[in-house]
């Protein structure tokens, strides 16, 4: 399985922070935010890992990771020229990921423990794709899943809806098998010209290709100023250390 880390975009939310650094650096807990996932995908024995980033500051996440010696690990690097959408920056995967199955974790998110458990299940999963849903309070930040608990069953996935249909969120950790390129290929940007990852994910609910678990530890991203803090709180409070998931 391979590990594809997304790093791109803009991070104007977290603007200064972000004009002289690239938001996936800044720290969280003892550590640059990157180190979080990348922590993550160690944890599940991926050692083979992409690394996809804007070009702004692209030197200093080189100068961070280096070729992944000093993780146990092998890492490759490629540049979204421009701010796509996450399924955007996805599909510079493809040559690197051939026909393996693959685990996908946005760079700017946070969590306390190891995602092995649900690589393990994916694993033995013939076809589709996983999502991971935690509860959330405010579910218009999010790609938001509507699902049957008694059928364990998803019904649909949206991106920040206005009014949402569950209070679960679908955080950035995503499970593919290698047929998510052609999905992507056939997704049109949003609204807000972005390919969105919820499309993506949307579709393979609509085929009744995708599963999902409740993520057992604790999640954040850490895309805004708020919930940088959280994430820095969050980390602080563990010394930096992915627990093992019950
Ligand atoms: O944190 C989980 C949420 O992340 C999901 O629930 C949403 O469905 C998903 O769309 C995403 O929402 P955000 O609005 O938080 O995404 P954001 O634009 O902040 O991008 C998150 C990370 O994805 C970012 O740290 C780097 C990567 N990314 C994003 C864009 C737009 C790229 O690599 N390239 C991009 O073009």
């Amino acid at each position: 399985m391979k590990g594809i880390i997304l790093a791109g975009g803009t991070g104007t939310r977290l603007y200064p922070l972000t004009k002289v650094t690239n938001k996936h650096l800044l720290p969280v807990g003892k550590e640059p935010m990157i180190l979080n996932p990348v922590r993550q995908l160690l944890s599940a024995g991926i050692k083979d890992i992409l690394v996809i980033t804007s070009k702004d500051h692209m030197g200093a996440v080189v100068q961070l990771l280096g070729s992944g010696a000093e993780y146990g690990c092998h890492f490759t690097f490629k540049v979204q020229d421009t701010a796509g959408g996450i399924a955007d920056a996805l599909l510079l995967a493809k040559g690197f990921v051939h026909d393996e199955k693959m685990v996908v974790i946005l760079g700017d998110n946070i969590l306390t423990s190891s995602i092995s458990p649900y690589a393990v299940a994916f694993s033995e999963q013939k076809e589709g794709a996983m999502v991971l849903l935690k509860a959330v309070g405010d579910p218009e930040r999010y790609g938001i899943a509507a699902l049957d608990e008694h059928k364990k069953m998803l019904l649909c996935i949206e991106e920040k809806p206005c009014q949402p249909k569950s209070c679960y969120a679908v955080i950035g950790v995503y499970l593919y098998n290698p047929d998510v390129f052609d999905v992507i290929r056939g997704v049109s940007p949003s609204h807000r010209g972005e390919l969105e990852i919820s499309s993506v994910n949307d579709w393979y609910v609509k085929q009744g290709l995708m599963k999902y678990e409740y993520y057992s530890g604790d999640w954040t991203d850490a895309g805004t100023f708020e919930s940088l803090v959280y994430a820095n709180e969050l980390m602080l409070s563990r010394d930096n250390i992915i627990e093992n998931s019950s």
